[in-house]
């Protein structure tokens, strides 16, 4: 029951990246990025970058999350990354394991998102973001999703 109420916190806002042409990240004149796409950049490189190879390029693991940010809707990638999805042939056996559980994805899944779209739209690189600084309501939503609050 916990964990379902830490979720619920983290993804209090579905379809926040709904709106059309509304872009979740942001990248100033300086080359820095908002909190959102630097936390994404540090989670994604701590959790799905062994897979899915370093800024979301792909691997022989795992596809191309540059291409697939692209195809997907948020709703399909949240799906996926909550739930994963094993897919087997003959040939091959992919297994995208699934994060429900662990809370250094989930309370930061919209920020993976965010840096995902940053990078499938060209607006940032491979390397490490400079960014604008943390704002204080970043700090208050983690505490609350990792339930230290
Ligand atoms: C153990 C390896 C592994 C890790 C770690 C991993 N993935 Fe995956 N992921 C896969 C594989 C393999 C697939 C392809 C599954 C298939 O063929 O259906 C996949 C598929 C996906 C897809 C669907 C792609 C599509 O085109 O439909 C998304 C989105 C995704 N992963 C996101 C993530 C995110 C975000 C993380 C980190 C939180 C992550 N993955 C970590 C192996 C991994």
């Amino acid at each position: 029951m916990l964990l379902t109420a830490a979720f619920a916190a983290c993804l209090a806002a579905p379809g926040a990246f709904a709106a059309e042409g509304e872009k979740p990240y942001k990248v100033n004149a300086d080359g820095k990025v908002n909190w959102p796409t630097f936390s994404g950049y540090r989670r994604y490189h701590s959790e799905c970058h062994v897979c899915h190879g370093p800024g979301g390029l792909g691997s022989s693991f795992a596809p191309n999350l540059l291409e697939s940010i692209k195809r997907l809707s948020y709703e399909q990638y949240l799906e996926v990354v909550v739930n994963g999805r094993v897919n087997v042939d003959a040939a091959t056996q992919n297994v995208m394991p699934g994060f429900a559980t662990n809370l250094n994805v989930m309370c930061f899944v919209d920020d993976i998102y965010t840096y995902l779209v940053a990078r499938a739209d060209g607006a940032i690189g491979m390397d490490r973001p400079k960014h604008t600084g943390k704002p204080p309501e970043a700090a208050e939503n983690e505490k609350a999703c990792f339930g230290d609050l």
